[in-house]
């Protein structure tokens, strides 16, 4: 790049900045949503934000975000231009997993309100025009649940096998399977001399999936919900239902894990092919109602071929398996994105695409993505990263906002129980589920009140990082999320357009096209992201045009670039640059 004098460039910078501003349509959000049917339903134009009901918004001041709150939030969800809450486990629970240990999986539990507020929630939200996913854990229940207390009281119960009870061998554990949060598998239950399988903490055990009855339970359960009109389910580990019957150890692995654990490769714990007989019938089961429920699975799978196996051979599995290999890339990579976006749109399955990068259990973007020097640049080009291509993406609450994982300083802080086994190794996951940031109240940030003590500590950087603050910066992240957010509820590229990889070597440079059908009217749109921090000099080459008759139009951008002037012969990205264009 060429050296600017410092007068003339800070001149530049002036000019520029208004262009870019002039980038970000001002104009409101007005989200739709569109369902045309089964071929075309709502959750392929849908964009999901992951609420986090303990850290959301707090309206009883007792510290703890709860169903009140996120309704009196869902305004600024509809303004910011989301379609769709996965609001994570609600349920009574003893919170050992903080809700992912389900005790009642047809009550809400009271610390976060009433089945009166959640109905109250759902008739809110559904007038508004955003949808209410519900987190299921299908692979376990707590050991506080019923149906656990029932299994456990004696061998002969009948619902003994609900769960995998198995005996000893030589003294000692069934086998080696080790559960992801630390040590065994199985937990001895001296009453009844047996052990019982939890793939998770010990009071989460794992149902037994090959009993019809229940699969039942869980398909009721499920019922029970829709009945009540949510628009479908995020399905907690689902990979995992089925363990092998005959109890072969699973392959160890080099190394050892934070815990101390020898690492191990869950090959017998983790997508057993039964797995797919049940999402066929999740499947059928959602299909009978008329809102076209969605179905989405955490799907940490490997490979993309394991991805694909979740859309179901007659695409009659889950619709939206979340793609954890392009949330987790962890570097800002021009050929890797390319690879797995090219990937996953050619899945052997053909199945919609769903898109992240960050979630309740691992820590957010902001620090995984960022250099440490460009973040904020780096934050906004993550963005168009999540949004622009075809897919359904979904955010995590705080995001839009630049949140940063505030992991607890000391031991005797963390509320996650991962974080205690694993200290100080793994700190567990309280650092990316601190209180949302509403505003720079001090101390809680407007999440709960002044005086009162939340669960987990509101980060200091809240004063600067919020809501409000962001709201009235034109340049802020928040504005540039609703601008992009605006753009692909209107623009009709990215609503129905293809995907198309340009510039397929750059090594620096990840650009795609959204392509409208041969002959339909309206313009395509360019997506370019410098993924290098050195500014990048680039022929962006639109396939079948002829440079020079296309108009071209900057439509959002994370730098200050002319509007009128990008030359797509001679594109100038600044590090980390990203840029929207209309193209016609
Ligand atoms: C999923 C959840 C995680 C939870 C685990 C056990 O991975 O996202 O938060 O701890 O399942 O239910």
């Amino acid at each position: 790049m060429r050296v600017i004098p410092a007068v003339l460039c800070l001149l530049l910078c002036q000019i520029f900045s208004s262009y870019a501003q002039q980038a970000q349509p001002s104009v409101k959000n007005s989200p739709t949503i569109i369902s045309t049917g089964k071929d075309d339903p709502w959750w392929q134009h849908a964009v999901i934000y992951e609420v986090y009901p303990r850290s959301f918004q707090d309206s009883n001041n007792d510290g703890i975000g709860d169903i009140k709150g996120i309704e009196s939030r869902l305004q600024y969800l509809k303004d910011l231009g989301i379609d769709a809450i996965w609001i994570t486990p609600m349920y009574p629970s003893p919170q050992v997993d903080f809700g992912y240990d389900i005790s009642d999986y047809e009550a809400i539990d009271p610390q976060y309100g009433t089945m009166g507020d959640f109905d109250v929630l759902l008739k809110t939200a559904n007038s508004l025009g955003i949808r209410v996913i519900m987190d299921i854990v299908l692979n376990h229940t707590s050991d506080q649940n019923p149906w656990f207390k029932e299994s456990a009281s004696s061998l002969n119960n009948p619902k003994r096998d609900w769960y995998i009870w198995r005996d000893g061998k030589n003294g000692s554990y069934p086998n080696n399977w080790q559960s992801w949060f630390g040590h065994s598998a199985w937990t001895l239950d001296p009453k009844t001399n047996q052990y019982y399988y939890h793939y998770f903490y010990t009071q989460q055990p794992d149902l037994n999936w090959r009993n019809p009855e229940v699969r039942k339970a869980m398909y009721g359960i499920m019922r029970y919900w829709l009945d009540k009109g949510v628009s479908g389910f995020r399905m907690d580990a689902v990979s995992r239902l089925f363990e092998d019957v005959e109890l072969h150890d699973d392959p160890y692995l080099p190394g050892y894990n934070a815990f101390g654990d020898r690492n191990i490769q869950h090959k017998y714990t983790d997508d057993l092919p039964e797995v797919h007989d049940v999402f066929r019938e999740l499947r059928k089961l959602a299909d009978s109602y008329p809102n076209h429920p969605v179905l989405i699975a955490e799907a940490d799978e490997p490979t993309i071929g394991d991805l694909s196996k979740m859309y179901g051979a007659q695409s009659d599995e889950v619709q939206l398996p979340m793609d954890f290999q392009i949330a987790d890339v962890n570097e800002l990579s021009a050929p890797r994105f390319r690879k797995l976006f090219a990937e996953v749109e050619n899945n052997p399955a053909h199945g919609w695409p769903e898109y992240f990068f960050s979630n309740h259990d691992q820590v957010r973007q902001w620090e995984r993505y960022g250099d440490g020097a460009h973040n904020a640049q780096i934050a906004k080009l993550m963005a168009v990263l999540e949004l622009m291509p075809r897919g359904t993406p979904q955010m995590y609450y705080g995001e839009e906002i630049g949140m940063r994982t505030t992991e607890p300083a000391r031991k005797e802080d963390v509320r996650d129980p991962i974080g205690i086994t694993g200290w100080p190794k793994e700190k567990g996951r309280d650092g990316e589920r601190t209180p949302m940031q509403w505003s720079p109240a001090s101390p809680n940030a407007g999440f709960t009140s002044p005086s009162v003590t939340p669960w987990l500590p509101v980060p200091p950087n809240a004063r600067t990082v919020n809501v409000e603050t962001e709201k009235s910066d034109p340049n802020s992240l928040l504005n540039f999320y609703k601008a992009l957010l605006r753009l692909r509820h209107t623009e009709p590229a990215l609503l129905s357009g293809s995907y198309v990889t340009i510039n397929p070597d750059d090594q620096h440079v990840f650009a795609f096209l959204r392509r409208l059908p041969a002959g339909s009217h309206g313009r395509d749109v360019l997506v370019a992201l410098n993924m290098s921090s050195q500014s990048q000099t680039i022929q962006l080459r639109v396939p079948d045009a002829k440079h020079g008759s296309l108009r071209v139009k900057v439509l959002v951008s994370n730098y200050a670039v002319p509007m009128s002037s990008l030359d797509l012969d001679q594109t100038i990205l600044p590090p980390f640059g990203a840029v929207v264009v209309a193209v016609e």
